[in-house]
């Protein structure tokens, strides 16, 4: 087991992993990967009825996306896990979490403000932040560009 994590740290970017295999690799990265884009698909969601300034019920708006965040982060801390990744020994991780306690900051202010530009400003930080933790995933690197 220790040379299988020791393969997959050594590699920056890996096309096929070992655990691609099993239970873990089959299912957890493909449903943390689709928790990613359902929860950026709220977000956009949520934020074009703020600005329509149009009602919307406390399941959609508060529920579902909450649900959602806690799936993505627990399933984000399961692969990390098994995987053998920890923020202590792998720069790209320690970035992309601090950039996930930035995003839903941000986040807060794009929903929660009553300010309309902050709202604004703090919903285009998000989206940037959003697309920076995904690259940031991707390559496995905290400097993805
Ligand atoms: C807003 C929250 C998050 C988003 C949007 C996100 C997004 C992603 C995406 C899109 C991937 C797939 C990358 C690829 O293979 O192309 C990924 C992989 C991964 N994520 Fe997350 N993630 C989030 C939270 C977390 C958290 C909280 C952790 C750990 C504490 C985490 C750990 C991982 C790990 C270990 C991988 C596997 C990398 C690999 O083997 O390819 N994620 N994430």
């Amino acid at each position: 087991m220790c040379d299988v994590f020791k393969k997959i740290t050594s590699q920056k970017r890996r096309m096929t992993h070992p655990f691609q295999t099993d239970f873990f690799g089959q299912w957890l990265l493909p449903a943390h990967r689709s928790l990613a884009m359902l929860t950026i698909t709220l977000f956009i969601w949520r934020g074009i009825y703020i600005w329509r300034d149009k009602p919307m019920h406390r399941l959609y708006r508060r529920w579902i996306p909450d649900m959602i965040d806690v799936l993505l982060l627990s399933s984000g801390a399961l692969l990390a896990f098994t995987l053998g990744f920890a923020p202590w020994h792998d720069t790209w991780l320690a970035v992309k979490i601090s950039a996930i306690i930035l995003y839903i900051i941000t986040g807060f202010f794009a929903f929660r403000s009553d300010i309309v530009m902050v709202q604004r400003g703090a919903f285009f930080l998000s989206l940037l932040l959003f697309v920076y933790v995904v690259s940031i995933a991707h390559t496995m690197s905290p400097t993805p560009w």
